[in-house]
Formats: structure tokens, C-alpha cells, sequence
């Protein structure tokens, strides 16, 4: 399970296999990110992740001992998800912001499964609201349990992270994951509110994808640099750092949602036009057609139709919306690149300014 056992579609952030490069023309990128590191740095992310390699072992460990439950379709669920693999990014950041500022505590491991146990938890209910049938290359857990058990296991999961927090006993970390914790569930209601709106701006996705993805990275880097102990301007860096990293994070999952293969992602392509999700392709796609080919993409939203699928992709791309999509999530990367100016400049710090670049041509 863990990093040893990821499918391939979480081999980006694996360690142990080598990461895929994007094969997307550099020409289609709004222009090369600004790192304070030297031209001559191309560590790959592998190479950045073999740096907590050691760690997510541990990591993996907690994260096996804590899903002991004496409820054997309890086991079962959490085991099907968890050892689907993933990507483990969010547990990896805080590992290298750990790094970073010189923390070398055991509760990072605690702490990064407790981490890694939230967004598994919003994933199995996520997937259950979206009506989604694949996850990491698999099956999702609706699919193959029923929605009652992913809605229960996901809870489960939910509390045993509250319970692994409080082993923890800091008030500053506890507040930072349970904040974490009820926002993503009030950005995943304010994306059921919108669902089928096809007058969502941008402002309105970016308040859904701040609340329901940035949130938690926001927390994971965050809560590194209370464990740390770092001074205030320090902790506040590496939160804008996560909740800048965690935007263009999901603004690439919405762009893969058109322009990815499934057999990478490990999700289905189409699925947020299905589920009606007006999400920044199609906001600037409509901006930017002619009035017959805006009033296609918002009654699909409307209907949450894809047999126009094919058609809508060719818009989306011909209007240039995709590439002013991916634009949008440079500005992200680039503003959580300057956040890190003042941290300590090592490789652990070096590797988290390469991620948020090497973010941008994410294809799984
Ligand atoms: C999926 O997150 C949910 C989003 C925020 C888009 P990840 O892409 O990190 O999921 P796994 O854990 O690697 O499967
Ligand atoms: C991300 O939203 C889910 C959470 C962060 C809870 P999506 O619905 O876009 O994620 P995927 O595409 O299902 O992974
Ligand atoms: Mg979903
Ligand atoms: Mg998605």
C-alpha cells in the first residue's frame, strides 16, 4: 500500500517511479514561472519526493496501524480506497515544509495521516455526491460498496482523524485540521448550490475551489510550521503557500476534466460537465465564444448533458479558454513560489518551489 503500491496514475508524486513528463508544448504555457533557484536546477519531482521517502514510509505506517477497527466492511472500505494508492500529496507537503523549517518530530507522521485520512474522507463523500465510478484508476467506493458505506466510512475516517488530532494535544493544530475540516464541507454544499449555474463567475468558483481543495493544503503546510514552532510571518507564508498551491491544484484537475486521458487521471473525463459544474474552462470558454456556440456549453451545464462533449472541448479550446485556465493556475503557482521568499533556503524548501511548477504539467 502507500507509495510502494500506487497505480500509476498516482506516479507523479511516487518516489519510486520516475515521474511522467507532460509532453504538452512549452508554447501552450502562459510563460515560465520566476524560481529563486538557479536555471540549472531541474530536479525531478521524484528527486524532490525521495527527500521524504523515508518519511511517507512512516506516514504509510500510521495510516495502516489507525485504520484498525474491529468492523470488518469498515476495514474493507478504508482499505479499498486508501490502498488504491493516490498521490499522497497533501501528507508530502507537510513533510517537506517540515524539512524545510528543521522540524523532525514524530507527530509529522501523525499529523500528515491525519491529513491524508480528511481528504480521503471528502473523496469517499465527494464521489458519492458526484455520482462518480472511477477513482485511481479503479472502482470508487459508491461503486463497488454502495453509497451508505462510503457515506459511513467516510465519517468513520473523519473521527478517527480527530482522534489521532487530539493525540497530538496542541490547541493551534487541533483549530488549523477541524477549520480545514468544516470548510471543505461548506465549499463541497456551496458547490451543490451551484450545480446546473451556468452564470457562476469567476469570483463564485474560485470561493467553491479556495474552500473545498486549497483549504486543506492551506492546513497541511500550514500546521508543518506550527509543529515547527515558526514564527508568525513564517506560519503565514506557509499557509499562503498551500492555499495557492492547492488553487491551481484543482484549476489543473478542472483542466484535465477536458483536456486528460482517464488512463492517467484515474477519473472519468466529462464527469464535472455531468454533474453540471460550471468550473473556469467553461466560465471563460462562454466569455469568450460566439453566442451560438455559449449558449451550447450553458445548456449542457444546464442539463448537465455530454453527448456535446467532443464539441465542447473543441470550444473550450478553440476560444482559448483552456490555455487562460492553465494561466490562471500559473498565477497561483507563481504567487505560492514568492510566498516561500523568506524561508530557509535548503532542498526541502527547493523541492516545494519545484513542485509548484512542475504542478502546472500535472497529468494525473
Ligand atoms: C483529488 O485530489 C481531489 C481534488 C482536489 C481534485 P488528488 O488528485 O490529490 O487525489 P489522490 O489522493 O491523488 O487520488
Ligand atoms: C474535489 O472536487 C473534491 C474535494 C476536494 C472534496 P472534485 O469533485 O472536482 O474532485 P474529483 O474530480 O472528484 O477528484
Ligand atoms: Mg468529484
Ligand atoms: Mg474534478
Amino acid at each position: 500500500m502507500g507509495w510502494s503500491g500506487c497505480s500509476t496514475h498516482g506516479a507523479l508524486y511516487n518516489p519510486r517511479v520516475p515521474a511522467t513528463r507532460a509532453g504538452i508544448p512549452p508554447s501552450l504555457y502562459p510563460g515560465a514561472l520566476v524560481l529563486p533557484v538557479s536555471d540549472t536546477d531541474n530536479s525531478s519531482t521524484a528527486a524532490i519526493l525521495g527527500l521524504i521517502a523515508d518519511d511517507m514510509v512512516q506516514v504509510d505506517r500510521v495510516i495502516s496501524e489507525r485504520l484498525d477497527t474491529g468492523v470488518p466492511l469498515v476495514s474493507e472500505v478504508s482499505r479499498y480506497i486508501i490502498s488504491a494508492g493516490g498521490k499522497r500529496l497533501r501528507p508530502a507537503l507537510l513533510l517537506l515544509m517540515s524539512g524545510a523549517l528543521g522540524y523532525t518530530g514524530a507527530q509529522r507522521f501523525n499529523i500528515a495521516a491525519v491529513v491524508e485520512f480528511i481528504h480521503t474522507a471528502s473523496l469517499l463523500h465527494d464521489d458519492v455526491v458526484d455520482e462518480s465510478t472511477l477513482r485511481r484508476g479503479r472502482p470508487t467506493a459508491n461503486e463497488s460498496f454502495g453509497n451508505p458505506a462510503s457515506v459511513l466510512v467516510g465519517d468513520f475516517l473523519h473521527s478517527r482523524a480527530f482522534q489521532m488530532m487530539v493525540d497530538c494535544n496542541d490547541m493551534r493544530v487541533m483549530q488549523i485540521l477541524a477549520d480545514a475540516t468544516n470548510v471543505i464541507a461548506e465549499g463541497e454544499v456551496l458547490q451543490l448550490m451551484n450545480m446546473h449555474d451556468a452564470s457562476l463567475n469567476e469570483e463564485a468558483y474560485l470561493r467553491v475551489i479556495r474552500s473545498k481543495t486549497a483549504k486543506l493544503f492551506e492546513a497541511s503546510t500550514r500546521v508543518a510550521a506550527v509543529l515547527a514552532k515558526a514564527p508568525p510571518e513564517i506560519e503565514e507564508a506557509c499557509g499562503i503557500y498551500g492555499q495557492a498551491l492547492g488553487t491551481a491544484f484543482q484549476v489543473i484537475d478542472d483542466v484535465l476534466d477536458y483536456a486528460g486521458d482517464a488512463s492517467e487521471t484515474g477519473k472519468n473525463l466529462g464527469d464535472d460537465l455531468r454533474e453540471g459544474k460550471t468550473t473556469l474552462p467553461l466560465i471563460l470558454a462562454m466569455q469568450r465564444a460566439d453566442a451560438e456556440a455559449g449558449a451550447l456549453i450553458r445548456k449542457a451545464i444546464e442539463a448537465g448533458d455530454t453527448t456535446q462533449l467532443e464539441r465542447i472541448v473543441d470550444i473550450v479550446r478553440a476560444t482559448g479558454a483552456l490555455d487562460a485556465t492553465r494561466a490562471a493556475a500559473a498565477a497561483e503557482a507563481q504567487r505560492a513560489i514568492d510566498a516561500l521568499i523568506d524561508l530557509p533556503r535548503n532542498s526541502y524548501t527547493q523541492g516545494l518551489l519545484q513542485l509548484a511548477a512542475q504542478l502546472l504539467e500535472r497529468r494525473a
